[in-house]
């Protein structure tokens, strides 16, 4: 089986360039199919989700082209917009943000009949808010046998939405919708996350009217159709946020660039109450850490707060830290899987319910270990970089969902850690050789 093999025990030196953000990217990606025109979209991470929800795109047949490695053309002109449209492959089960196409087909066909979303295996993620935005446009969903969701209405009219509960999901998946709906639409209690604005940044570019993305009233008047354009995706938050930690986990010293530091803030507060050393530049972030690490409290919670994506990796950080650490996950039930892995490799937590109660150790051993979801793989490749000796992390097909050249990047400031691939299937199962 691939996995990573990690050489750890070494302080960790040098630069480190961050990729576009994966998750405005799924929903850029999907938000371009609602024009017939051109759009040419750069900064896409070269990650596996990313290419996923490429092929879903190209297999309903819109034109999809890479320009470079990360710049696609997309056109949805080819798309048959009729009750033939379907989307559903062998892939795009697999990714969470197939979702996105539901919002993006309803809004510019009327229809859209889309496989249900699956993605990382964090709690029992329901799309009860994406239906009732829906229908509260004046679509009919029913999700259909095998598990499809088929979403028609003969108009969509805007209207008031209030969100339950702050999801980012609902929030981009319901402005998609809304961008071609007759009249006004507010979403209330909508999501502040850096991707909602990147997202409705791209659609204002395509000709959107949308106001108030990044605060928590969202007005979108409808426009009859969007236009093409060329757009840039922000760099990525949480794949900044991982280098961040593994700094301080390491003890290490490193420059990250392509960053916004304003969407890092509630991480840098954390690590440096942790006792590490954040340096903010125009649009780079020092981390530096040496000495002992204190422990610190922490509690996941929407955007500006402290991001439920950053939780494994920051515990990871913690469970090296003197003293006891408490962490409560607030957004979903599942997401301390990796909490069995550290232990492995001579961590001291508990988990009690939604809370992980960390007691530092002053070092990691090296152990065999598997990623349980994409944050809590990155988790314990930190770990693992942060341990003494030799570990192995397998099932990292869920790391390769959101990091782009993760080995590479580790192994120039001074890491070592290598990507074994499956001995039957040589190298291709390597997001590289892989270039859509
Ligand atoms: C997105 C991110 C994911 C991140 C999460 C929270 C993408 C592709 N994924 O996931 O990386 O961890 O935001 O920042 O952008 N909920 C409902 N009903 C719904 C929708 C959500 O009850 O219809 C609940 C969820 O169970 C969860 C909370 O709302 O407890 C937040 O989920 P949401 O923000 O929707 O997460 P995702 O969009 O799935």
């Amino acid at each position: 089986m691939e996995h990573y093999l990690i050489n750890g025990g070494k302080t960790l030196e040098g630069e480190v360039v961050i990729a576009g953000a994966k998750n405005a990217a799924l929903g850029i990606l999907a938000a371009a199919v609602m024009t017939d025109d051109e759009c040419i979209i750069e900064n896409v991470p070269f990650v596996s989700d990313t290419r996923t929800l490429l092929k879903a795109i190209e297999n309903i047949g819109a034109s999809v082209r890479l320009l470079d490695r990360h710049t696609v053309s997309i056109c949805g002109k080819g798309i048959v917009g009729d009750e033939s449209l379907s989307v559903d492959d062998e892939y795009i089960r697999r990714i969470r943000a197939s979702y996105y196409l539901i919002g993006a087909l309803l809004g510019k066909y009327k229809y859209a009949n889309v496989a249900l979303p699956g993605g990382c295996d964090i709690g029992s993620r329901p799309i009860d808010l994406h239906i009732k935005g829906f229908e509260t446009l004046g679509a009919s969903v029913d999700i259909v046998n095998g598990g499809k969701i088929v979403a028609r209405a003969k108009s969509l009219n805007g209207a008031h939405i209030y969100l339950d509960t702050v999801s980012v999901g609902a929030t981009i998946n319901i402005m998609m919708a809304a961008v071609l709906a007759e009249g006004k639409t507010t979403i209330e209690n909508a999501a502040k996350e850096p991707h909602i604005v990147d997202v409705a940044n791209f659609l204002n570019s395509m000709g959107a009217n949308i106001k108030g993305a990044g605060t928590d009233v969202i007005r979108i008047r409808g426009v009859e159709r969007l236009h093409g354009t060329e757009y840039t995706i922000i760099p990525d938050q949480i794949e900044a946020g991982t280098f961040m930690a593994l700094a301080v986990a390491t003890r290490g010293n490193i420059l990250i660039k392509n960053v916004i530091p304003k969407h890092l803030e509630s991480i840098s507060s954390k690590l440096m109450e942790m006792g590490a050393k954040v340096i903010e530049y125009d649009d780079s972030v020092r981390v530096m850490a040496d000495g002992k690490l204190k422990a610190t409290h922490i509690k996941t919670l929407p955007y500006p707060g402290f991001p439920t994506d950053m939780q494994a990796q920051i515990a990871a950080a913690l469970a090296l830290a003197e003293g006891t650490s408490v962490v409560t996950e607030s957004i979903f039930e599942n997401r301390f899987r990796y909490v069995s892995e550290l232990i492995k490799m001579g961590a001291k937590i508990k988990v009690e319910g939604n809370t992980a109660i960390i007691t530092g150790v002053s070092g990691f051993h090296g152990a065999k270990v598997a990623a349980s979801d994409l944050r809590a793989g990155a988790a314990l490749v930190i770990a693992a970089l942060a341990a003494e000796g030799e570990s192995t992390i397998e099932d990292i097909k869920y790391i390769k969902r959101g990091y782009e050249d993760f080995d590479e990047k580790i192994r120039a400031i001074g890491g070592d850690m290598s990507y074994i691939p499956d001995k039957e299937n040589g190298d291709q199962n390597n997001n590289k050789s892989d270039n859509k």
